[in-house]
């Protein structure tokens, strides 16, 4: 083969070894290399095209940690067969080079970038037993599952939510306060449609949930930020600032991005204001069952004596955000209301999904599902943290963070995040800027990486030496 055609360009802008890396994909997207084919080696490329080994070296990193190359030990580097069945040639390329940097305010469809926050480890679902479970639902298809769903969602699944939030987050609600909902947004879709009323102020955590932050401001809640510290939301200020407010939306398991627990004393004081206000807490519990260390704290609804927490936990981090599949827990005297809501809303969508949840759940297969996740993740924190310090440790701090799937690197001087950002999303990597997560600024600026599909130490370093050159070089 003729491997000058691989060969950079010194005057171009590009880093001579991401000019190599993109030459390699759009050669495999096009066809020109074909799964199986074997590429040179390390040492004979560089030296056909009089470069560095270490800058060839880099490249390959890149290629094999997104599954591009497979290294075959001695009997060398070919394109992966893997590439084969996957269909159209250049499927799994947004283009035939690097995705145009995609605004983090915009949701990520499709394909999983590195580093993208929010989605599971894709690569350990147990698609088998989903299949199987799937496909017997198919098979067993009643005139019942034909007819229109239920638009508080599936019974037997909302039952199987009830007995599991019960057991795993001490909460105790009966399957008619459940409701079943199309991802977060749909559980916070029917709280404005039910309870919201025009001018309501919410307090909202800052830094914050970017996407329901965005959400509620679309749905005319007026936010107002409230800043959290060491033990999570500050309720005393919360309460200087708009103690009128009928709102407060909080993630009190694992802060949402930096990842503290609501103190005890802040969750009795949240709930004694919002029991004295009638004032709505919305708890979002969307990753509470990833705690790497300690016990797993109880949800805040357990402690909900006045009936003023509406709960919410998703699917999304725990099964695939594919799914689509939320859920929401209403107080015992607001199910009326939010039936009437539901009623005339989309709902959560087929049966067959949600029965087919139900059975993963009822048969054992969600609480092994988990288990086995709770450890993954802890392997694959550590190798991007090790990563991160070994390349990075001068100019980031890995925040300690007892659960969650992400990872939030500090700033140890004051350069710009939004900068760094920025430079790494234009080389491929879905890092977000903490200061976009903020509505008031402050100093403290950060990266937001998630590490679910950081599958291998050498992945991490490969990644994290792709973010160490964008950032350096902009
Ligand atoms: C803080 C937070 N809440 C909730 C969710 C769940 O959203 P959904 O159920 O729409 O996927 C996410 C997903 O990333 C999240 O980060």
């Amino acid at each position: 083969m003729d491997m000058q055609r691989f060969k950079p360009n010194r005057g171009h802008d590009a880093p001579i070894y991401l000019q190599l890396y993109r030459r390699y994909r759009d050669a495999i997207a096009v066809g020109k290399l074909q799964p199986g084919d074997r590429v040179p080696s390390v040492r004979s490329l560089a030296s056909e095209l009089n470069l560095a080994r270490g800058t060839v070296e880099m490249a390959y990193q890149m290629l094999t940690s997104e599954g591009y190359f497979l290294t075959r030990g001695p009997a060398g580097t070919v394109v992966s067969p893997r590439l084969e069945n996957l269909g159209e040639p250049g499927y799994g390329f947004a283009s035939s080079s690097f995705a145009p940097p995609r605004s983090c305010l915009g949701a990520d469809a499709g394909q999983v970038r590195p580093f993208q926050l929010g989605v599971p480890a894709l690569d350990a679902f147990p698609r088998k037993t989903w299949t199987r479970l799937a496909g017997h639902n198919l098979r067993t298809m009643d005139t019942a599952a034909m007819g229109y769903p239920d638009p508080t969602g599936h019974e037997p699944l909302r039952r199987a939510i009830a007995a599991y939030l019960g057991i795993s987050r001490g909460i105790a609600c009966t399957h008619e306060q459940v409701f079943v909902t199309a991802g977060y947004r749909g559980a916070l879709e029917l709280v404005c449609r039910t309870l919201l009323r025009s001018g309501d102020i919410g307090w909202y955590e800052d830094p914050g949930y970017l996407f329901a932050r965005q959400f509620l401001e679309r749905a005319g809640m007026r936010l107002e930020p409230v800043p959290v510290d060491a033990e999570g939301l500050s309720v005393g200020i919360g309460q200087q600032r708009a103690a009128e407010a009928r709102f407060a939306v909080v993630t009190p398991t694992h802060q949402s991005p930096m990842g503290m627990a609501l103190s005890l004393p802040r969750r009795l004081q949240l709930l004694e204001w919002a029991g004295h206000r009638k004032a709505w807490i919305i708890e979002d519990d969307y990753d509470s069952e990833f705690r790497y260390h300690g016990r797993p704290l109880p949800a805040l609804k357990s402690l909900d004596r006045d009936g003023r927490v509406l709960y919410s936990g998703t699917f999304s981090k725990v099964l695939f955000p594919g799914l689509r599949l939320a859920y929401l827990v209403v107080p015992e005297a607001q199910v009326e209301q939010f039936k009437d809501t539901a009623n005339h809303l989309c709902g959560p969508g087929s049966i067959l999904l949600q029965a087919t949840v139900t059975d993963f759940m009822d048969q054992g297969h969600f609480a092994r599902h988990l288990r086995k996740m709770r450890s993954l993740y802890a392997t694959r924190r550590g190798y991007l943290v090790d990563a991160l310090m070994q390349a990075l440790g001068s100019r980031l701090h890995v925040q300690p963070q007892a659960g969650g799937i992400h990872v939030l690197a500090k700033l140890t001087n004051r350069e710009s995040d939004k900068s760094l950002a920025a430079a790494a999303q234009s080389n491929g990597l879905a890092i977000q800027a903490l200061s976009q997560w903020q509505i008031r600024r402050t100093s403290h600026g950060g990266l937001l990486m998630g590490f679910a599909n950081v599958t291998e130490p050498e992945m991490a370093k490969a990644l994290i030496c792709r973010l160490a050159a964008a950032i350096q070089s902009q």
